[in-house]
C-alpha cells in the first residue's frame, strides 16, 4: 500500500522522482521521500512525514539533491507511526545502503533482536529498516551487492517490494518482490521501477511485471531479471496504450469527480465491445458453456466496494442461473476452510488486481482446485495474472482512493457473466435476456441523464453534510446498493454510517432512529417498492429525515410522503444499481466537499490495499 519508484539514467534523478511519486500518491500518503546516489558515491536520503509537495519543498523541486539514480517512497505505515524518521527511504548504520519497501516483513524482530546483538543501531520503529540494515550486515561479509540482497532475501518473510540502493555500486538498483506490486519500465538509456505505471508513462511505456521471487538488477544499459535460484529470466514486455492525461485531473477538482464523470464512457467501453447482434459475447473468455455448467458451486469473492458488486451479482446470478452463489469477503474467504474443489468456480474481484486478500483468497480457492475467472481492471495485474480467465473492466486509471468507475464497470461485466451463465445453463428467459441486452446497451446514456442532475445533489448535500450519523436502507438489490453507498460516504466524508436491509430495521435498528436523523431510503427496485415505501413511512414516523432514491415511474408516489426524492430513469431491474450508484457517489463527493474532506486521498485510507 504505498508508492515506489526508482530511476536509473542519465538526468538528475530527484525530479523524476518527485513527479512520480506525485503520481503515485494515491496508494499512500502519509510520507514521502528519496534517495539519491551523488556524484561522490555517497547515498542523501530526504524525507518527511506528509504529502509529497512538502518533501518538493524540502529539497526544491529535487533541486538539492545530485545524483542519476535514485528511489522514492510515499508511505501508508504499517508498523510505526507517520512521522520522519519512520518514512522511506532507509538509511542503512553505516550509510551504504538505501531501502524503500511496500509490503511488511513479517520477522522483523527477531532480525532487529539479532543485528541489536551484532552492534547495530536502528533509528526507525518500521519493520522496513531490517532490510537496509541487513544489506549492511551480508555486504559486510561478502562484499557484493547482489549477493547481499540474496542472502536477504532468504532470511525474511512477508511480502515486499523493494527498490535498494548501495553507495559502493552507484550504477544500480537492485529490485525485488514478493506479494507486493512491482514493475519494470524500459526507457532509452533509462530505466525505471515503480508500483504501477502511472508513475513512469510520461518516459515510457515498454513494461514488464515482476514476478515473486524474482530480483532485478537495473542499469542505465538495461535491466536484468533473476529468479529465486539467481538463474537469468526473460521477461515480457508489455505495451501500455492508455494516455498520461488518464491519471490526470482534466480540469476536474478532484479524481474523484472525473471519474465519477467518466463512467458512461467506461461503462461503453466495457459493454460494446461484448454485444454482438444482441448477444453477449466474451471473446476475452476461455470458459466453455460445457464447463460452465460442470460447476456445482460458485463464489464472489473480494473486498471492499468490490465485494459490493459481489452482493448485487448474488442477486443477480442467482436470479439468471438458479444456482446458489456464495458472497464472501476476501480476508474471511481465505482462513474459513471454505468448501471448494475442481467443481468450484470462484469469481473474484479487484480494480487494482492486486489487493493483498483478495489474492490470497484467489491463492487458497486455486490450491483447492478451483476455476478462477477474475473481473480486474489493472492490465497485467497480479490476480489478472494468476487467473485462469480474466475479463477487464476497462475503466481505464483510478486514482481517487474511493472507487466509482471501477466499480460500475465490475457491476456491468459481473451482469453480463450473469447472462452468459444464465444462456449456458438454459435458465435464463430469452424476453428478459433480451431487454437486459438491450438496456446495457441504452446504459451510459441513461448515467448520462442521471449526471446531469448532480446540481440537485451537491444542493442537497449543502443542506445535509452536518448529520453524525446516516442509514441508508433498501432491500434486495437496494440493499446491497445502499452497502456501497454507505461505503462511499465513510470513506471520504467521515461520517458515520449504516447500511441496512430495510426488513431488519424493525428487530433493533430502528431504535436508532431520532428525530432528525437523515436516513437515505433506496426504493428502486420495482417488485418491492411498496414495503419499502412503508419503510420509510415507519421511519419518517420516528423522525427520520428521508432522501428517497427511485425510478422515474414512481417519483409521483413516493413523492407523496417524502419531500426529497431523486430519481433515476427506469431500466431492467437487474441494471438499476447501475443507475442508483451514481447519486449515492456524488452525494457522498458533495458532502465531504462542504466537510471540506480531502476527498482524493482520505485519511488512513490508500488505494491498493496489498497488506493483510
Ligand atoms: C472503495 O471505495 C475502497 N477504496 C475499497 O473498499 C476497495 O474497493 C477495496 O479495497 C478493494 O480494492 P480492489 O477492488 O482494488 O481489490
Ligand atoms: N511496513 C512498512 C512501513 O510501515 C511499509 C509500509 C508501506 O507499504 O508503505 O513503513
Amino acid at each position: 500500500m504505498c508508492g515506489i519508484v526508482g530511476f536509473v539514467g542519465a538526468q538528475e534523478a530527484a525530479p523524476v522522482l518527485l513527479d512520480g511519486l506525485t503520481r503515485l500518491e494515491y496508494r499512500g500518503y502519509d510520507s514521502a521521500g528519496v534517495a539519491v546516489v551523488s556524484p561522490q558515491y555517497e547515498i542523501q536520503v530526504e524525507k518527511t512525514k506528509g504529502y509529497v509537495k512538502e518533501l518538493s519543498a524540502l529539497i526544491h523541486g529535487g533541486a538539492d539533491l545530485h545524483g542519476t539514480i535514485g528511489i522514492g517512497h510515499t508511505r501508508w505505515a504499517t508498523h510505526g507511526a507517520p512521522s520522519d524518521v519512520n518514512s522511506h527511504p532507509h538509511l542503512s548504520e553505516g550509510g551504504k545502503f538505501a531501502v524503500i519497501h511496500n509490503g511488511i516483513i513479517e520477522n522483523y524482530v527477531e532480525i532487529k533482536e539479532f543485528l541489536i546483538n551484532q552492534g547495530v543501531t536502528f533509528r526507525s520503529e518500521t519493520d522496513s529498516e531490517v532490510v537496509a540494515q541487513l544489506l549492511e550486515f551480508y555486504y559486510n561479509e561478502c562484499h557484493d551487492f547482489f549477493e547481499a540482497v540474496g542472502r536477504v532475501l532468504r532470511r525474511i518473510e512477508g511480502a515486499y517490494a523493494l527498490g535498494m540502493l548501495c553507495a559502493d555500486c552507484p550504477d544500480r538498483i537492485i529490485a525485488a518482490r514478493k506479494d507486493a506490486p512491482l514493475l519494470l519500465g524500459y526507457g532509452e538509456g533509462e530505466n525505471f521501477i515503480a508500483s504501477d505505471v502511472t508513475a513512469i508513462i510520461k518516459h515510457t511505456r515498454e513494461v514488464a511485471y515482476m514476478e515473486d521471487g524474482e530480483v532485478a538488477v537495473l542499469t542505465r544499459e538495461g535491466i536484468e531479471v533473476f529468479d529465486a535460484l539467481q538463474q537469468p529470466v526473460a521477461k515480457e514486455r508489455h505495451h501500455i496504450d492508455w494516455e498520461v492525461s488518464a491519471a490526470e485531473k482534466g480540469g476536474y477538482p478532484h479524481f474523484m469527480l472525473k471519474e465519477i464523470f467518466e463512467q458512461p464512457e467506461a461503462l461503453r467501453r466495457a459493454i460494446s465491445p461484448r454485444l454482438k447482434e444482441g448477444k453477449i459475447v466474451f471473446d476475452d473468455m476461455k470458459l466453455t458453456p460445457e464447463q460452465i455448467r460442470a460447476f456445482t458451486r460458485v463464489f464472489i469473492v473480494a473486498c471492499g466496494s468490490s465485494y459490493h458488486v459481489g452482493m448485487l451479482g448474488k442477486y443477480t446470478l442467482e436470479h439468471l442461473t438458479r444456482r446458489s452463489v456464495e458472497v464472501c469477503l476476501a480476508s474471511e474467504f481465505r482462513y474459513a476452510d471454505p468448501i471448494v474443489d475442481k467443481n468450484t468456480l470462484v469469481i473474484v474481484i479487484s480494480q487494482s488486481g492486486e489487493t493483498l486478500d483478495t489474492m490470497a483468497a484467489l491463492r487458497e480457492a486455486k490450491a483447492r482446485g478451483a476455476y478462477i475467472l477474475s473481473i480486474v481492471n489493472v492490465v497485467g495485474s497480479s490476480i489478472a495474472r494468476e487467473s485462469d480467465d480474466v475479463l477487464y473492466t476497462w475503466a481505464g486509471p483510478e486514482i481517487a482512493v474511493a472507487t466509482t468507475k471501477a466499480y460500475s464497470t465490475q457491476l456491468a461485466v459481473l451482469d453480463m457473466i450473469g447472462l452468459v451463465f444464465g444462456e449456458a445453463l438454459g435458465t435464463v428467459d430469452s424476453a428478459e435476456y433480451d431487454e437486459v441486452v438491450a438496456e446495457l446497451e441504452r446504459l451510459p446514456e441513461k448515467m448520462e441523464t442521471v449526471l446531469k442532475n448532480h446540481e440537485d445533489i451537491q444542493k442537497y448535500a449543502a443542506q445535509h453534510f452536518n448529520h453524525n450519523s446516516i442509514f441508508f436502507i433498501g432491500r434486495n438489490l437496494d440493499f446491497a446498493l445502499g452497502l456501497e453507498g454507505s461505503l462511499k460516504l465513510k470513506e471520504i466524508s467521515y461520517i458515520h454510517s449504516e447500511a441496512y436491509a430495510s426488513g431488519e430495521l424493525k428487530h433493533g435498528t430502528i431504535s436508532l432512529i431520532e428525530e432528525g436523523t437523515l436516513v437515505v431510503a433506496l426504493g428502486t427496485y420495482g417488485k418491492l417498492f411498496d414495503k419499502a415505501l412503508s419503510n420509510i413511512i415507519e421511519v419518517k414516523a420516528r423522525g427520520a429525515d428521508v432522501l428517497a432514491l427511485t425510478t422515474e415511474k414512481h417519483r409521483a408516489e413516493l413523492e407523496k410522503t417524502v419531500s426529497n426524492v431523486l430519481t433515476i430513469p427506469d431500466t431492467a431491474t437487474m441494471l438499476l444499481p447501475s443507475l442508483g450508484v451514481v447519486p449515492l457517489q456524488l452525494f457522498a463527493y458533495y458532502v465531504a466537499l462542504q466537510r471540506g474532506c480531502d476527498i482524493d486521498k482520505p485519511r488512513n485510507l490508500a488505494k491498493s490495499v496489498t497488506v493483510e
